[in-house]
Parts: structure tokens; sequence; C-alpha cells
């Protein structure tokens, strides 16, 4: 797709000169996220300051059929920000400000180009909390989190992206603007467009303003780290935790490699990872009375003693704390350094997280890949990371994607799913046909016509290629 002098003056006039960019340097940076190692740039950047500035965008994109990507902190690890057809590549982070904090409701406004850790803090300061964290927080933006319905640690208990977005103002395709719902707790009214929008990866509309659900601060937690000497059984005691009635904020799962790839990564991290640990559990408890957590704790090691675990670390200090979250969060970046790799978001119910880590090492030396296996296994949701290594280009091209048909396979008939929070985008729409039937699908593609006509809003995400 390419962009005319004709759009590109129009442009010009719309967000004014300076923030209308066509230089390779530029268009390089903003044509890839955190996915593998896909770059597809776009035509142009445009960098909109108002949703006015959006909605002329759009009417214009949609005149000239012309693909528009929304593009956030450039985190995402489906491909939902690629420009897989250039385009107008439409970055948020001049929408960039926290409306309001509206105390006395408990809900903030905000654009979509606020850093996610950085409305995390504004809220904090005023004593709430806006649980979501996802391990890129502090580059993420709210917007992109919205689009890909993000989640994070803290889901397990406090849900995730979806389970606080009350409102939505979205510019349509056609460069009409919206108010998707109300500033209410509750809504049962009409269609639910907000959730809609939630996870729709910017092939719907682009969001401008989002009203938040927020939560009164909590002011303790425990943080403990538990090594396992066999990976299977930290598997077992994650629904083993739930059962004996603890609701953990945060229940992590770390293979060896994992935690042993972060811990040498990521400077300031000193956790000793022993060669007969095989997995670690990161687990948190909070809330306002230590006591309270202190009994839930134990209640926690009654549990975990029951596999074989070794000595057990409890964070005594907020720097431990702060360390254990860095390495933690730090898993992804510091497999990324090792190797090519693809990463898989598989959810199941969790229970059945024992037999689907096993599926997918039986399924990987099936196909002659490794994998580095770690998520946020409170919620079933293992991510699985599997790692080119030495292995050939060919058999990368070709037995990788039979593996990932298997695992996906393994996850559905466990009543599980593709993506538990990373997203379709770019990277898994064509193994859509595995979770939906053919009518599914069509009511999918239904939904984007009606929206998208032109299909100028992000293309090429989601839906599978048609044959
Ligand atoms: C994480 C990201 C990759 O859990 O989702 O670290
Ligand atoms: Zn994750």
């Amino acid at each position: 797709m390419t962009i005319t002098s004709e759009i590109l003056h129009k442009l010009k006039e719309i967000v004014g000169e300076s923030y209308v960019f066509t230089d390779e340097e530029t268009r390089n940076h903003y044509g890839h996220d955190e996915t593998e190692d896909y770059v597809f740039p776009p035509g142009v950047v445009v960098k909109p300051g108002t949703a006015q500035e959006v909605s002329a965008i759009m009417k214009l994109a949609n005149e000239h059929y012309t693909a528009v990507v929304p593009i956030g902190g450039r985190t995402g690890l489906s491909g939902g920000a690629l420009c897989i057809l250039k385009g107008i590549g439409l970055s948020t982070e001049r929408l960039n400000k926290i409306i309001e904090i509206d105390e006395k409701n408990g809900q903030v406004i905000t654009e979509p180009g606020v850093i996610t850790q950085v409305l995390r803090d504004a809220v904090a300061e005023k004593g709430l909390f806006y649980p979501v964290d996802p391990s890129s927080m502090g580059s993420c933006f709210i917007g992109g989190n919205i689009a890909e319905n993000a989640g994070g640690a803290r889901a397990v208990k406090y849900g995730v992206t979806k389970d606080y977005v009350l409102n939505l103002e979205v510019v349509l395709p056609n460069g009409e603007i919206i108010w998707t719902g109300a500033n209410t707790l509750k809504n049962s009214t009409g269609y639910n467009l907000t959730q809609l929008m939630v996870g729709s990866e910017g092939t719907l509309g682009v969001v401008t303003k989002a009203v938040l659900k927020l939560w009164p601060k909590n002011s303790h937690n425990v943080l403990m780290l538990v090594p396992f000497f066999k990976a299977e059984q930290a598997c077992e005691a994650v629904s083993a935790i739930f059962r004996a009635g603890i609701v953990p904020s945060a229940l992590e799962f770390m293979e060896r490699d994992a935690i042993d790839w972060a811990v040498r990564f990521i400077e300031g991290v000193s956790v000793e990872v022993k060669p007969e640990h095989q997995a670690h559990l990161l687990i948190e408890v909070d809330g306002n009375y230590p006591d309270v957590l202190m009994l839930e704790a134990e209640k926690i090691m009654t549990v975990v003693e029951q596999f074989e675990i070794d000595e057990v670390l409890f964070a005594d200090t907020d720097d431990q704390k702060n360390a254990l979250w860095k390495m933690r969060r730090g898993v992804a970046e510091a497999v990324k350094s090792n190797s090519v790799f693809k990463e898989e978001d598989t959810v199941v119910p969790r229970y059945e997280l024992p037999v689907l880590l096993k599926g997918i090492k039986t399924i990987g030396a099936k196909y002659g890949f490794k994998s580095v296996c770690y998520g946020h296994a409170g919620d079933g949701n293992l991510h699985v990371n599997i790692i080119k290594g030495d292995m050939t280009d060919e058999n990368w091209k070709t037995e990788v994607p039979k593996g990932i048909r298997e695992i996906f396979d393994l996850t559905l008939s466990l009543k599980g799913t593709l993506s538990g929070e990373h997203g379709i985008g770019y990277v898994q729409k064509n193994y859509m046909d595995m979770a939906f039937s053919k009518s599914h699908l069509e009511i999918m593609e239904q939904i984007k016509y009606i929206f998208d006509p032109n299909n100028i809003m992000n293309p090429g995400k989601i839906l599978p290629e048609r044959n």
C-alpha cells in the first residue's frame, strides 16, 4: 500500500508537519514490537495529538483504502502492531495524558498512550490500585493493554485488563467518534461494545480515551519463592493451593532455565538455582492485615510441603521483593537474548497444568525443539518459549509449526485455548481454525466487516487467511 503524496500532504495538514515521518530510521523503529524478529515498517508514521486528529486520519485513510495500524509501546508478543501492509502507522504516544483520577468513584480517565506503570504510580499516590501488571508495564501503553486484553502476574486475584475497562472513546474506521458504554460498574444496556473492543487488537477502531476501574490499595504482602525438584509437581501444587482455600495475589511458575537465564541476564538479582531444582513457584498474598497474610503463607507452606521441595525463600525486604519481581519480569527478555524463539501463550483450566507441561516436553522431543516454560500458573496460563538454538533453518520452518499445532491440539483437548493474554495478532492467526468452527469464524469476519467494510483497520490480524 503506497502512501501517495496527496495522502502525505493531507496527513501533514491534520497533525502538523513535525508529526509525520517518512524517513527509514523512524519507519523501522515503529516497524517492530517484541514479536520474534519481525520487522514490518509502516509507509508513514503519524503522531496525532487529539481524538479529532485521529478521526481526520481515519476519514482520510478510509477514503483512500489505506491501512492504519495503531501503535502503542511496541511491546506486543503476537505482532498486533506490525504494519504488514505498510500503510499508516498511527502512534498513540502523544495521547499520553491521564485526564482525571476520580477518587470519589475509584476510576481513572486516561488517554491510550500512557505507560501502564505511570498510570499505576499516579493512582497509587492517591491510595488507589490499578492491578493489571504485564511484565512490560514499564514501557507498554494502556491502549496496547486494552487492544490485547493484557494480563500479568496479579490477574490471578484481580483479573485482566477487560475487568477494569468500563467505557471507551473509540474512533471508528469511518472517522466517527463513539463512547462504547457508561462510567458505571454495572451496565446491561444493549450489546457490550466496550468488551468487544477490548482484545480486538486495533482491528475495529482506535481507542482514544478509556475509563478504568480502580481498587483501594492494599498495604501489605508476603512473597515467597519455592524451589521444586520436579517441574510437574510445581504445576500440581498450583491448584492444590486454591483448593486449600487461598487465593494468592500472584502465583507464577518458572521452569529451571527460565529462572536460571533470567538470573544471569539481569543485574543485581542473586537467587540460588541448584542443578537439582527443576522449577520454582513465586507466590504472593496481599491484603491489609499482616497477621492474616502470615496465616495464609503458613497454609501455603503446608500445601507445598506435600511435594518434593527445597528450602523456601521468604522475601523480607522491599528490595528483595523487587529483585524477585525484576527477575520474573525479565524472563522473556533473557530468553530472547539467548536465541531466536517463538512464544506461545497457552492457557488451560489450572488443574490441567501438569498434563500440559508434560505434553509440551513430549511434543518438543518429537519435533526436535527445546522449550522454556513459565507464566501465570494460577491462571493456567503457560508461556511456552520454543528455542531455535542450533536447530536448522529448515526444521525451524517446517517442524516447529507442526509441533505448535500439536501443542494447541493438546491445549484445546484440555478445554484451554490458544492465547491467554498475548493475543492472536499476526503470528497465531492461522491457528484460529483449530479453536473455532467455520461459522464461528464467519461471525467474527462479519463483525469486522460491520465496523470496517473497507478493511483498513489493522488488516491481516486475528482472522485466518482465506485459502
Ligand atoms: C510475561 C510476559 C511475556 O509473563 O507475558 O513475562
Ligand atoms: Zn505473561
